[in-house]
């Protein structure tokens, strides 16, 4: 059975009501669910069906949901790292004569999937269009609040399920980091149709004939020049250091034709202008895109919860709490597959997956609350307060958290990663494939229809 598509009627721009809260860096701002609008009295004997009301929240909630991903984009892993271990090599993604070789397009990546979810019959356990709106412990059991959306009554139906553990999986990149800059909100106001978040793009249309500005250099930032360059009137980026994740990165923004700014100070919507921390201000800018990244969020827990403990809100925020970026040292009935930032998120993801496999089911023994804070503190010294607590580089991510994951695996799991020299010539040579894609697109020899 085909999963169940939701309604196509993303909001774009962001909106202005975020915007006026003047605090709209903070994530708890943003988040996406309320508890506020869980209905008086709901139990886990009953359902409640809801009319929607609340227009301008659903907006919100809307422009937050949305998943990064869009139409044009292609993977920056060669293929071998987008599909887990246990899924087979797909011979026409060997052919050497694809334009994006050794990528796959976001179709042919989620078709990857769809193939998964129907070979293994995991629709039977997927509910769409059903968000978690609450998390809670109640003495020995996880009860989740639960809203469903009706898209033909344009209604949510409200209910509570219990279980005996739960694995939190919500991904990190949709709450949008939007850095608090002077103006922004005003400037908003007077041009409501300038400012959009990478995750909100749609197609090149977006950029046609504009004087573009990209805030932020790293992989969104990249990633949607490549497609601006050849159509834009003209592209400016504002970035505030080099990226690191990705070394090529750095000298596809400052190639040739590409205007270079440094972080923005303030907007002016009396003058139609943009001023940058040098003092020099840029006119008419028709559109701006914040491609600044994401924020960890769990807003199904209260802000303060004892669980998920963001820190460092921004697109460096990181989590606290959880040894190996797997298990809730507070409880270990609750997980999170997902936390740690790889080049090779197939991988540990899997790993993620089969260590909690093997703790769930008592093969594994998982060790003390104090070994796991150690876990914690060892490599917040290592890393400090930042996003780089989870980010393990491409020589570092075998040894660094995979093979510790798998210590809790089930006997007889397979290692997702080799690992050695081979892996990393992989990955390097795949690098040198984006670089290369990037100048293909920017300078027009490749082109979306081709
Ligand atoms: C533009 C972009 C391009 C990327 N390209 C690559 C790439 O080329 N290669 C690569 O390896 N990685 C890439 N990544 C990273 C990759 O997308 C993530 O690592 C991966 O999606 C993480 O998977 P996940 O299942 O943890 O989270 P997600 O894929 O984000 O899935 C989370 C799911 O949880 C659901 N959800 C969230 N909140 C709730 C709630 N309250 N109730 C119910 N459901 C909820 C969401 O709807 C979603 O379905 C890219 C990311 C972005 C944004
Ligand atoms: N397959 C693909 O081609 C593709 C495409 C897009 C995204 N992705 C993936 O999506 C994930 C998210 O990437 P992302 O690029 O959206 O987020 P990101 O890596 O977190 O980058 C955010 C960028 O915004 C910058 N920034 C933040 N605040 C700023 C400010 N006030 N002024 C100027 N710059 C600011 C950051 O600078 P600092 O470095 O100084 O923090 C950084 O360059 C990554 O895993 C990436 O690989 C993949």
């Amino acid at each position: 059975m085909p999963l169940e598509k939701p309604a196509n009627d993303d909001v774009k721009f962001i909106p202005q009501g975020i915007l006026d809260t003047e605090a709209y860096s903070d994530p708890g701002v943003l988040t996406t669910t309320d508890f506020a609008k869980i209905p008086d009295g709901l139990t886990s004997q009953q359902r409640i069906n809801v009319k929607v009301s609340d227009e301008e929240r659903l907006q919100y909630e809307k422009w937050i949901a949305k998943s990064g991903i869009y139409e044009d984009l292609y993977t920056n892993v060669p293929e071998k790292y987008t599909r887990f271990s246990y899924q087979l090599e797909e011979p026409n993604y060997k052919d050497e004569t694809r334009d994006i070789h050794p990528f796959l397009t976001v179709g042919e990546l989620s078709k990857r999937f769809e193939n998964l979810i129907v070979k293994e019959k995991l629709s039977n356990y997927i509910r769409t269009n059903t968000t978690v709106v609450k998390v809670e412990k109640n003495s020995n059991k996880w009860v989740l609040t639960l809203r469903k959306y009706d898209l033909s009554t344009h209604s949510f139906e409200w209910y509570q399920e219990e279980f005996d553990a739960v694995v939190i999986a919500n991904g990190h990149y949709s709450l949008p980091n939007i850095p608090h800059i002077d103006g922004l909100a005003d400037y908003n106001k007077v041009f409501p149709e300038k400012l959009i978040h990478a995750k909100s793009y749609s197609n090149i249309d977006d950029f046609k004939g504009k004087k573009v500005l990209f805030v932020g250099n790293s992989i969104s930032g990249v990633s949607l020049i490549q497609y601006a360059f050849p159509v834009a009137k003209e592209v400016l980026v504002s970035r505030r250091g080099p990226h690191i994740a990705f070394p090529w990165v750095n000298d596809a923004i400052a190639s040739n034709g590409i205007k270079l700014k440094p972080t923005i100070e303030k907007f002016l919507p009396k003058e139609n202008a943009i001023l940058f921390s040098d003092g020099t201000k840029e006119y008419d800018v028709d559109l701006v895109v914040f491609a600044t990244g994401y924020h960890y969020h769990f807003p199904f827990f209260p802000k303060d919860n004892e669980y998920f403990k963001v820190k460092n809100a921004s697109n460096l925020s990181w989590v606290s709490g959880f040894y190996l970026d797997d298990f809730s040292i507070k409880d270990p009935t609750l997980t999170a597959v997902g936390l740690t930032v790889t080049h090779l998120n197939f991988s540990s993801i899997e790993a993620s997956a089969a260590a909690i496999a093997g703790v769930w089911s008592n093969a594994k023994e998982l060790p003390s609350n104090e070994v796991q804070e150690k876990w914690v503190s060892k490599r917040l010294e290592a890393t400090g307060d930042n996003i780089l607590f989870h980010y393990y580089k491409i020589n570092e991510v075998k040894e660094g958290i995979i093979d510790q994951l798998l210590e809790f695996a089930p006997n007889g799991r397979n290692n997702p990663l080799e690992g050695g020299d081979q892996e990393t010539k992989n990955l390097e040579a795949g690098f040198k494939s984006s670089e290369a894609l990037f100048y293909k697109f920017k300078d027009g020899k490749l082109t979306l229809k081709s």
